[in-house]
């Protein structure tokens, strides 16, 4: 049977943009012979006009089915004065939380057409591909005890960095793993200086590097880091870091590269029957309220997560470096959604006319 897709547009422009996600997966059918399962469905306040709740248990068991999820984006006004226990962000949760995806990769690329948007100087960023493997779903953000108490006559505000050696080996595996498809360099982050969590780290994925001896592994502090991703990012390949650091980080390292229309990531977790880990797929942006129902939106995010679950959740390695070519030869053209205007004289093309750009670089290809 076909690879299968759960798609969840969601709110805002997800569906926008989703909607030329949709259009590349049927070229694939159609001119690669790689045709897929999809099936759609509601996420987010989308979901809760329909259910009530922000992620049907139906569309949950799905997710744990097929071999990826494709997820736009969710949230919006509308839903901001909802419960907690209701609001769109809580979909999302969801899926991470019982895919159990404890590994998210944000890719920073510069697409040479681009490298004027970056912060740094060009010479800095042009051909920059480096891939940031953040730990998901452990560390200070969960860590116990949590809370804020009273001590004394004051209150005292406290959360926990905690890791547990196996959520450190499997992040450090699925780093490990990624370097192997890639270029065989693999950077950890940590405070070892300062933190037993980071020594335990340290300690944890340099026993990890004995199972990957091509690997060429470094350490470094993650200030050290922040500071060197700043100055010389083009001497990383891959990252790897708690869940923290890789919030900071990755957030710093996407804007190296631009605009947050097109920047993919992937949440993958550990590997199902067919030995691909399971897998979710989005772009960093949200709903972009701001600009939805304008046809605006920058779809590129959102196609290269697609390329994402090609390489991750498809073994089509090939094909992923097919899509990425045809976004980078659209970009060279000087075809531009708003949000990457910069050059005078360019006019915007609409979110249908980029995918319609994307699609004749495929089959130029
Ligand atoms: P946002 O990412 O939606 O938008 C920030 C700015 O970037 C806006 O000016 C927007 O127009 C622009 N932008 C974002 N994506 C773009 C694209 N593809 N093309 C062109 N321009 C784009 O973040 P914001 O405004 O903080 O949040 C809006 C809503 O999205 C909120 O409800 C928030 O909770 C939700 N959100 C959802 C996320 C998710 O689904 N993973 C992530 C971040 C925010
Ligand atoms: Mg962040």
């Amino acid at each position: 049977s076909n690879p299968s897709i759960l798609i969840l547009p969601g709110d805002g422009i997800g569906p926008e943009v989703m909607a030329q996600v949709t259009r590349i997966i049927d070229w694939y059918g159609e001119k690669r012979n790689l045709a897929f399962d999809v099936s759609t469905d509601l996420v987010g306040g989308a979901a809760y006009d329909a259910h009530g709740v922000p992620l049907h248990d139906d569309t949950m068991a799905k997710a744990m089915e097929v071999d990826a999820v494709l997820l736009g984006a969710v949230g919006g006004p509308k839903y901001d004065d909802l419960d907690f226990s209701v609001k769109p962000e809580r979909g999302l949760l969801r899926l991470r939380k019982e895919m159990d995806l404890f590994s998210n990769l944000r890719p920073a690329q510069c697409f040479d057409a681009l490298a004027d948007f970056s912060s740094l100087k060009k010479e800095l960023v042009a051909g920059l591909d480096i891939m940031i493997v953040r730990e998901l779903t452990s560390g200070v953000y969960f860590g116990e005890p949590r809370g804020i108490f009273n001590e004394g006559n004051e209150r005292v505000g406290i959360n926990t960095q905690r890791y547990t050696e196996s959520e450190i080996e499997r992040a450090a595996r699925s780093a490990f793993d990624l370097a192997m498809v890639r270029n065989k360099k693999l950077c950890s982050m940590e405070k070892a200086n300062v933190m037993e969590s980071g020594i335990l780290w340290r300690e944890v994925v340099t026993r990890v590097h004995a199972d990957y001896p091509e690997v060429e592994l470094s350490h470094m502090y993650a200030d050290n880091g922040a500071m060197q991703l700043v100055r010389a990012p083009k001497q990383f390949d891959v990252i790897v870091t708690d869940n923290l650091f890789g919030d900071i980080l990755s957030d710093c390292a996407a804007m190296l590269t631009g605009s947050l229309g097109m920047l993919p990531s992937a949440s993958l977790g550990a590997p199902m029957d067919n030995g691909r880990p399971r897998a979710m797929y989005e772009p960093v942006h949200g709903s972009a309220p701001d600009i939805t129902g304008q046809a605006k939106a920058n779809p590129i995010a959102c196609i290269l997560s697609f390329a994402m679950a090609l390489r991750y959740s498809f073994a089509e390695g090939a094909e992923a470096d097919r899509l990425e070519a045809a976004v980078e030869a659209v970009l060279a053209d000087g075809v531009r959604t708003a949000d990457l205007l910069g050059e005078e004289g360019v006019t915007p093309v609409s979110t249908s006319e980029m995918g319609d750009a994307v699609l004749a670089a495929l089959d130029a290809s």
